[in-house]
């Protein structure tokens, strides 16, 4: 074992230089070591329970123009749909009964969506399922916007900071997007009294060590409820479609020390590490994630919802296919509840 993983192992916590050389030097050995001790961490907090939440793709409609999206506004090949409320309620409708009590609302910036318009909805799914939490996904937005979707009944909001690096930031979107609003928008949004979600790409283009070891310094800090991490996939119709696919490998190793260094962190093992490898939900659980998000989206639209390429929404990813997604986490010894699925305070 290198020095750094002992040093992490014994202070839970390295600092911005030490991060950098860790995600620079691993070795094999210290991945499976810290990945063993994620899985305990994780268990000593939320048992061998994944949690799963239905992912509800609203519309692929997007104002903002991130040079990685494949959503993004210029992208003239994208086929956009929006979903209606009687849609998204009969998505409810099915994710419920088959044993969902979480659905995530995601969606671009899609000016349809006004506070109106999503309080509405809201309101209705939590009057419909009230022993289910309701978590928005909807891109930057006002602190008044946020706090009357609070009121609305929302419980979360995911916003994915993308990269702790302003600088990095600035190259991976175009000008009017500044990392400053975005944490203003994380810190609002706690504020207001949400579970909040941040997360960033692994493997992006121009990142670095050192970016990296800035995104898990913001999460140290922070403590966000949950995280989303996944590698970087190009999509082809994108100003990144050349780039390389971010690795796995540095992605379920971001895992575990995020796991470490923020016990009581929701960790999904998202869809674009089980879309760049076969058995890379299992791997993500097996680096200490606890969190599956399969897709509840009508089967129609959900090819549309094209962020990068290959994305998946079958199998394993399909909020219908729950057994299969049942096996494979039980194939890594863990166990999928029927409840709301919350953070855990330390
Ligand atoms: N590769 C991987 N993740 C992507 N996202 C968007 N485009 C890509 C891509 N090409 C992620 C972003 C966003 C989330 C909804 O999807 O991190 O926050």
């Amino acid at each position: 074992m290198t020095e750094l993983t002992s040093r992490l192992l014994k202070d839970r916590s390295l600092s911005l230089e030490e991060y950098a050389a860790l995600i620079r030097t691993f070795t094999d050995d210290d991945a499976v070591i810290l990945a063993k001790e994620a899985c305990r961490v994780r268990d000593e907090v939320y048992g061998n329970q994944v949690y799963v939440r239905g992912l509800i793709e609203i519309s692929n409609f997007c104002r903002n123009d991130c040079f990685y999206c494949g959503i993004r506004r210029s992208n003239k090949k994208c086929d956009r749909y929006r979903l209606t409320k009687e849609d998204i309620l009969s998505c409810c409708e099915e994710g419920y009964s088959l044993g969902f009590r979480t659905f995530v609302l995601q969606g671009g910036e899609d000016g349809y969506y006004t506070d109106a318009v999503m309080c509405d909805i809201v309101k209705e799914i939590k009057s419909r399922f009230p022993d289910c939490a309701v978590t928005l996904s909807l891109g930057e937005r006002s602190s008044e916007s946020y706090q009357k979707l609070f009121d609305a009944g929302a419980d979360r909001y995911l916003l994915r900071h993308e990269t702790a690096d302003a600088e990095h930031y600035s190259l991976l979107h175009p000008t009017e997007l500044t990392l400053e609003n975005r944490m203003k928008c994380l810190k609002d949004l706690r504020d207001i009294g949400f579970q909040v979600g941040a997360g960033f790409m692994v493997g992006s283009p121009f990142q670095t060590a050192e970016h990296l070891a800035k995104d898990l310094c913001f999460i140290a800090d922070f403590k966000p409820d949950m995280c989303g991490i996944g590698p970087f996939v190009p999509h082809s119709d994108t100003p990144f479609g050349g780039y390389p696919t971010g690795s796995a490998v540095l992605t379920c190793f971001l895992l575990s020390v995020i796991r470490i260094i923020h016990p009581t962190v929701l960790l999904p093992a998202t869809t674009a590490l089980g879309t760049i490898l076969p058995k890379g939900r299992e791997l993500g659980i097996l680096s200490g994630a606890n969190v599956a998000m399969p897709n509840l989206s009508p089967a129609t639209e959900r090819k549309k919802y094209s962020l990068y390429n290959n994305k998946l929404s079958d199998g394993a990813e399909s909020a219908q296919c729950l057994d299969e997604l049942k096996k494979r986490v039980a194939s890594v010894g863990c166990t999928i509840p029927v409840h709301r699925g919350d953070v855990k305070k330390g």
